[in-house]
């Protein structure tokens, strides 16, 4: 039981203004950053995050990488060859901070830190289904995980220590065969510079880079997901295979009154073909359904993730708190909505009207305060679904005012 765990740490960031100046953007508002650099170009802003303080210290991040529900890897270039280790790792099983060329990355920090989850709720102009999760690397002296490109698009900023990245436009991206690791055959820097602390690196997809460490150092990468049209299509069909049960379309049974004896018995019967695919054109699809799908695909949690068990609460207790401080959603929770809908952790709701735009201000700014929580406390269903999620340790209660 962790009875912390029904208080969130703090309160989430404010949302960010599309049409404002962005010191994160080195003064760019996010629109023109969209409409300019996203997925087009590199950018290097110096000092994007002045006086930045390392969400974790080192000795945390080592803690974190010891966890079993935390990703973590371990990749060293010794001797010349590169050589990758999934985690858990006890932190005495580390190389030591004084042996060269080895890197730690964890995965995830924000769904366990609140300051991490902070730094990566300001770059939340991004929409959230885009938005995956900030890792932290740490590493020692001319540590990296060599040269290489990613999938996706990603923001480098640089919280500790300096590291010189070398990036390179290049569309021969062949990979070094049989690495454990993805190196790049042939790397040949175009530009580089070395990024000291606050500053920061932004790649779009397919960006040839590679970033070593000069002295001990660690970076925040804010990454970006992009589902595979392929398993988004696996994924998609599993979900309307469960809808099939509710399809009146396919109620009953295949039958063959008009059927003829066979010469040959064991061809497929092609009136059969014929009536199964007339039937089967009933599993149609539209834009609504696509959205209620990806709502409910892309607000799962990542199977490692564990949300904390709460301390049973009674429901009059829980409505008094909720009113008294507000409701924050977990760092965890992923939470989504469309014009029907609102998705919870892979769960969807069909929204009463009256309490969609309530869900709505939840979704976006991660937070009710005590007074909205107050206005809405009385809809039908409202408490009682808060509650459910409170104990679910999807929603917690807002940290109470000093
Ligand atoms: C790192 O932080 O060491 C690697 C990040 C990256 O190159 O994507
Ligand atoms: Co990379």
């Amino acid at each position: 039981m962790n009875d912390s765990a029904l208080y969130a740490q703090a309160l989430p960031p404010g949302l960010v203004d599309p049409d404002a100046p962005l010191a994160l953007l080195g003064g760019m508002t996010p629109a023109a950053f969209m409409r300019d650099i996203w997925h087009r170009k590199p950018l290097l802003i110096r000092q994007a995050v002045p006086e930045i303080v390392p969400p974790v210290s080192r000795e945390a991040l080592f803690e974190l990488a010891d966890r079993d529900e935390v990703e973590s890897r371990l990749v060293t270039h010794f001797r010349n060859r590169w050589k990758l280790e999934h985690g858990p790792f006890a932190a005495e099983n580390l190389p030591s901070i004084k042996t060269r060329q080895w890197t730690l990355l964890v995965q995830g920090v924000n769904l366990h830190n609140a300051a991490a989850a902070d730094l990566m709720g300001q770059f939340r102009f991004v929409p959230d289904a885009r938005l995956d999760d900030l890792m932290i690397s740490y590493a020692s002296d001319g540590g990296g995980v060599g040269p290489h490109f990613d999938s996706y698009d990603v923001f480098l900023l640089q919280v500790s220590g300096r590291r010189r990245w070398r990036i390179s436009s290049q569309t021969k991206l062949d990979l070094i065969p049989d690495m454990p690791l993805k190196i790049l055959a042939d790397f040949s820097a175009e530009q580089e510079w070395v990024l000291e602390p606050g500053d920061m690196l932004y790649l779009p997809p397919q960006y040839a880079h590679d970033g070593v460490a000069e002295g001990e150092c660690m970076t925040c990468s804010i990454g970006f997901r992009a589902p595979a049209y392929r398993e988004l299509a696996g994924h998609f069909l599993a979900w309307l295979s469960e809808t099939v049960e509710e399809n009146e379309d396919l109620s009953g049974r295949y039958a063959d009154p008009g059927e003829r004896a066979v010469k040959h018995p064991a061809l497929l019967p092609a009136g059969m073909t014929k009536a199964v695919t007339e039937r089967l054109k009933a599993m149609q699809w539209d834009s609504k359904m696509v959205s209620e799908f990806l709502g409910t695909h892309l607000s799962e949690p990542k199977p490692s993730v564990e949300f904390p068990e709460i301390p049973e609460l009674p429901a009059r207790k829980y409505a008094k708190l909720a009113k008294t401080h507000g409701v924050v959603l977990a760092p965890a929770s992923i939470a989504l909505y469309d014009r029907t809908h609102f998705f919870l952790n892979g769960e969807a709701y069909e929204t009463p009207e009256d309490l969609a735009p309530w869900l709505k201000q939840l979704a976006d700014h991660r937070h009710l305060s005590a007074k909205e929580v107050s206005a809405c406390a009385d809809l039908p269903d409202l408490m009682e679904t808060f509650h459910h999620w409170t104990l679910e340790g999807w929603l917690q209660i807002a940290p109470p005012a000093l």
